[in-house]
């Protein structure tokens, strides 16, 4: 008798993330700008708190994640409850937690393309079918009346993501009032929203109004973005009482680490870094925003921590010719954006090197 594999868990994973440092050689210094890690570094109050907890390796960490749940409480000044929050090992452990919860053979997962390329990778190794609901229009705009009506009796899931990866867009509230008025009771829309630090449209909203009124949301979040926790992973979502009791069923014992919780706690305390994060960001935002107007690039407005650009060559050549000059990016390909490259918002240093080069690819302007 053959084994007995899970036929849809023998396929090519389509998600790999992004390469690492270690990945990569170069003589040069390389400005990593292809992850959307925090390029300003990591909270200070969340390494203080790193470093008293390296004095205790040799223990377990807590059982439970109940003092990382009571700090997001106080955090979020108490409009949830510590129950209602659950955290993982990173903001994609997360997505995978909610899918184990909800996805299995015979349902259907929907997903808004081009999107973070977990959310097609992870559905299909639970064995649901992904229905690929495409943004439209030049300004990549969610297509709310598409979605609900590719709801069926078999949809479990839909995923939406503001401000999304790889677009840096987001979606205006009367859109996510309109999704969320529209998706039946069966139905958990999937929220994903961890660069909504970055977010700074007047009509951004995030998951939480709704999971307060009860709808069937959940919200996602990380602290590998704006925190600079990357390396840590950690991430949570919040929801109603009722999911969050039922999904809190999948965590295991100790399974944050203590070094990790105890820098999570850290950063939530953090704001001040939070607040010179998101100003850098905003800053080099525009910085890029002129000279990418200057040079005559296409590009997306954002509401992250990184600019949507489609050049001109080929997306291997831009790559390639980019990273002789120690600058990594992200083809977008993947993320269902062909020809297009997501680039992280760097340092002034990092920006100024890309310009550089960008004029010598766009000698013209
Ligand atoms: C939209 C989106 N969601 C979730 C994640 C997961 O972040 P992490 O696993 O680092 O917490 C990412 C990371 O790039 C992302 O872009």
């Amino acid at each position: 008798m053959p084994l007995h594999f899970k036929p849809y868990l023998n396929k090519p994973s389509s998600y790999k993330g992004g390469k690492s440092l270690s990945e990569v050689s170069s003589d040069k210094k390389i400005y990593k700008l292809s992850s959307n890690e925090n390029q300003f570094g990591s909270s200070p109050r969340a390494i203080a708190a790193m470093e008293s907890s390296l004095q205790k390796l040799s223990l377990y960490p807590d059982r439970t994640d109940h003092r990382l749940c009571q700090a997001l409480e106080q955090f979020y000044g108490g409009t949830f409850t510590a129950e209602q929050f659950i955290t993982t090992n990173s903001g994609v452990a997360n997505i995978e937690m909610i899918m184990s919860g909800f996805l299995e053979e015979g349902t259907e997962c929907i997903i808004c393309n081009p999107a973070f390329g977990a959310y097609d990778d992870f559905a299909k190794k639970f064995g649901a079918s992904v229905i690929d609901i495409p943004l439209v229009g030049e300004d990549l705009h969610l297509d709310v009346e598409a979605i609900l009506s590719a709801i069926n009796d078999h949809t479990r899931l839909i995923f939406v993501t503001s401000p999304n990866n790889p677009t840096g867009t987001y979606i205006p509230k009367s859109q996510v009032d309109a999704l969320i008025d529209g998706v039946p009771d069966h139905v958990v829309v999937v929220y994903d929203e961890v660069y909504f630090q970055f977010a700074d449209a007047e009509d951004y909203i995030r998951g939480i109004q709704y999971v307060v009124e009860g709808k069937h949301v959940i919200g996602v979040n990380s602290f590998s973005k704006a925190y600079g926790l990357a390396a840590l992973r950690v991430g949570y979502s919040y929801s109603t009482p009722e999911i969050s009791k039922y999904l809190r069923q999948l965590q295991r014992p100790f399974m944050i680490n203590a070094v990790s919780m105890d820098a999570a706690i850290g950063a939530l305390q953090d704001q001040e870094f939070i607040h010179s994060t998101v100003k850098n960001i905003h800053q080099e935002r525009d910085y890029l925003y002129r000279q990418y107007d200057r040079l005559g690039i296409k590009y997306w407005k954002t509401q992250a921590n990184f600019i949507l650009v489609k050049p001109t060559m080929h997306i291997a050549e831009f790559e390639e010719t980019l990273f002789c000059a120690g600058i990594m990016i992200r083809d977008a390909g993947p993320f269902g954006a062909p020809g297009c490259a997501r680039i992280t918002i760097g340092t002034r240093e990092a920006n100024e090197l890309l310009v550089k080069e960008l004029e010598h690819m766009y000698p013209n302007k």
